[in-house]
């Protein structure tokens, strides 16, 4: 049954003869789930199944890189260079279309963001010189030839015929985000003089020669050709220009556009935007785009919720609707809105640990949902132990995530959660400005916990004894961290508060109007947003951190920092006094003591404490000495990520799960 809010958004579409289910689509994401020689692999082939089956229309796979040599930009990055890797995309492309989504594949030159440790000569190649910052007369990229520029439109060719041969039933140009075709049609990094620069036609040559390559190489298979519709970098493209160049690429033979927007180098927080960006912000540029291309349009970035998708569609802002992170997070997303159940979705909350994780190298995930990029990991079934007591201790994320599984894998489940509700530190979290959306992912939990045979237990501290009997297969200690203790005169005073309480709610701290300056002392993520929790409220804050102001929120997702540091340096509310340390608190006066040694005396009507914050080991000890099974996850075990306390939990469960099922036979 579908449900008829959004019948539009799952209405059929076609584009040229390409016949799709809905309006639905999957935006490339590279998964870094390859080979090291470029291969597609079974976790990949899992992992995109999983998403088609999900609901999606037409999905696009992730970046594909058409000449390995001198394009790769991450170490376990797809390519389609040779024919050596030609059978991977057949399966995949039959897993893709055995639940029935159109497999489209975009191709990708990483260009001057090439990996220089993987390339040959380990320098990118870019419409133009760049100088190294080093200063010694090094490039961090080289102008191309018009020889090289000519055999990258044939390596865009040649793997466009091996993406036929695969059964790729679309094409996508990955023309988008600073990678080598939109670093030709920018100004900002096309310097070139001769007939592939200069002048608006001379930047569009070489993309409007591979795209003519890659038409002869498709015949009547639609391209998508994906834009950055605005850089927003100085001196770079802005909607105003892709409002002229959108029509020429479609004179050039792209039949549909795909507006993302921003630059890798310079507007990061554009391409994949933390939670501050508003819900459907990029629309007005796929609307512009369509206006002026007249052809169909994909439009992408920051749609959360099926509402948004269906009131583009019925607006006319774009044809399709690209989906990115929503579907790392819940890959059933297209199915259950389809059928209504929109509160079900797991949703996206653009936390971006999913980047974190990429570009550290661990490969594709989502810090709500630990099954995105194991795929092939077997269900959780606690086998024989079914219906034995498992207990949890805490119930922040961690802990609601490991009392969920837990229940789902058979266990009789029980989460204690000391205070007189559920969430922890993703209330902490979710409680400064522009980070509501956290409180998307809580109420998820709340629903999927108010659903589930999980017994709750609020204000419930156990002991020993209540833990011991009867005795659990497991206790789980998800009970996070506590303050670290300070060695400062004066600590005990009244007008000293735990930072996180207060974003956990407690509104004792208060000050009245017209009071001195709220004094918060800590530079770490905690700080800086409590800094900015305070100064929403009106309050004068002085920021006070033993760091440099540089290293401000050093700990925080790095899209998310390069925001949140930009609006600290513009809030005139908050004041920020680095390399400074607290000495003494005596009612409303703070003794300061700069690196230099110097001290100052500073008048603050609170002081709010957030010098970190450790876990407490006592409860663990004790389980151990009692000879009681028990694990330690989450922020109990090390501070961390809200990702990281989901994706304890759930090794935890798989790995009881996982002692509960017969031991295969070894041939070795
Ligand atoms: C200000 C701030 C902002 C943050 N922002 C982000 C962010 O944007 N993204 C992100 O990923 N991470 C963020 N974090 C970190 C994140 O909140 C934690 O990593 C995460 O909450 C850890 O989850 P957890 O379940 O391990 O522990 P917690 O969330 O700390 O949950 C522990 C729970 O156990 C309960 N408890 C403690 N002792 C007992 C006991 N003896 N018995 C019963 N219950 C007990 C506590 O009351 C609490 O509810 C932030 C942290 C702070 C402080
Ligand atoms: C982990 C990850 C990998 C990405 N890889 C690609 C890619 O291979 N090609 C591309 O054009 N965009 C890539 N993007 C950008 C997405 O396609 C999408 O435009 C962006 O995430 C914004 O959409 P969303 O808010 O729906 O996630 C990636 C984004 C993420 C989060
Ligand atoms: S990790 Fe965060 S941003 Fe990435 S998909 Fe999951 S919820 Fe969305």
């Amino acid at each position: 049954m579908m449900d008829a809010r959004y019948r539009n958004l799952f209405s059929p579409f076609r584009l040229g003869d390409l016949s799709i289910r809905n309006r639905l689509v999957m935006a490339p994401m590279s998964t870094g789930l390859a080979s090291l020689t470029g291969a597609v692999t079974p976790q990949q082939i899992a992992f995109y199944r999983a998403r088609a089956a999900g609901g999606v229309g037409l999905l696009i796979v992730e970046f594909t890189c058409v000449q390995r040599k001198f394009g790769i930009s991450e170490r376990h990055q797809l390519s389609l260079d040779t024919v050596e890797n030609l059978d991977g995309h057949c399966r995949l492309v039959a897993a893709i279309r055995r639940e029935g989504a159109v497999p489209c594949l975009q191709l990708q030159h990483g260009g001057m963001a090439a990996k220089r440790q993987l390339i040959e000569g380990g320098v990118p190649l870019g419409p133009s010189d760049v100088p190294g910052s080093r200063g010694e007369g090094g490039l961090a990229a080289r102008a191309m030839s018009g020889t090289e520029i000519e055999c990258i439109v044939e390596c865009f060719g040649r793997a466009a015929e091996l993406g036929v041969a695969a059964g790729y039933e679309a094409f996508e140009l990955h023309g988008a985000h600073g990678y080598l075709l939109s670093s030709f049609l920018s100004p900002l990094t096309n310097r070139r003089d001769d007939a592939w620069g200069g002048d608006e036609e001379g930047r569009l040559r070489f993309p409007a020669t591979a795209i003519a390559r890659v038409k002869q190489a498709i015949g009547k298979r639609p391209l998508i050709y994906r834009v950055s519709a605005d850089e927003f970098a100085p001196g770079g493209l802005c909607i105003e220009d892709m409002e002229r160049i959108a029509p020429r690429l479609v004179a050039a033979g792209v039949d549909a556009i795909h507006v993302s927007t921003g630059n890798g180098w310079h507007s990061m927080e554009k391409v994949v935007e933390p939670m501050s960006a508003p819900e459907g912000w990029r629309l007005p540029y796929a609307r512009r785009v369509k206006a002026a291309a007249g052809v169909a349009v994909i439009a992408v970035g920051q749609i959360r919720w099926p509402e948004t998708a269906e009131d583009a569609i019925v607006r006319g802002d774009a044809d399709l609707i690209a989906l990115g992170r929503p579907l790392l997070a819940d890959p059933e997303w297209g199915n259950k809105a389809r059928r209504g159940d929109r509160d079900d979705i797991r949703p996206c909350t653009s936390c971006n640990y999913c980047n974190t994780i990429g570009l550290a190298g661990l490969g594709i995930g989502c810090a709500e949902n630990p099954l995105t990029g194991r795929e092939l990991d077997l269900p959780f079934d606690a086998g024989s132990r079914r219906g034995a007591r498992a207990v949890v201790v805490g119930a922040g994320p961690g802990g609601l995530a490991a009392a969920l599984m837990l229940d789902a894998a058979g266990y009789r489940a029980e989460l204690h959660e000391s205070r007189a509700m559920v969430g922890g530190g993703l209330i902490a979290s979710a409680a400064p400005p522009f980070k509501d959306k956290l409180n998307w992912y809580l109420d998820f939990l709340k629903r999927r916990l108010a659903r589930s045979g999980v017994r709750m237990l609020l204000q419930s501290r156990p002991g020993l004894a209540a833990l011991r009997d009867p005795r659990p297969e497991i206790i789980v200690l998800a009970a996070g961290a506590s303050p670290v203790q300070l060695p400062i005169e004066g600590l005990d005073g009244d007008s000293v508060f735990d930072a996180y309480e207060i974003l956990m709610g407690d509104e004792s701290w208060r000050p009245q109007p017209g009071s001195a300056p709220v004094l918060v002392y800590g530079g770490g993520e905690a700080g800086v947003e409590t800094a900015e929790y305070v100064a929403e409220l009106g309050l004068p804050v002085l920021l006070v951190t033993r760091s440099p102001a540089a290293k401000l929120a050093r700990s925080a997702e790095l899209i998310y920092r390069k925001v949140l540091r930009a609006r600290i340096a513009a809030n005139q509310g908050i004041q920020v006094v680095d390399n400074t340390c607290i000495t003494r608190i005596a009612g409303e006066v703070v003794t300061l003591r700069s690196s230099d040694g110097s001290t100052t005396d500073v008048r603050a009507c609170r002081v709010l404490l957030a010098q970190g914050r450790e876990p407490d080991r006592g409860l663990a000890q004790r389980l151990a000495e009692a000879g009681l099974p028990f694990a330690v996850i989450g922020d109990n075990r090390r501070g961390g990520r809200i990702g990281d306390a989901v994706l304890d939990a759930y090794e935890m469960v798989k790995a009881l799960c996982a002692a509960e099922r017969p031991q295969r036979e070894l041939n070795c």
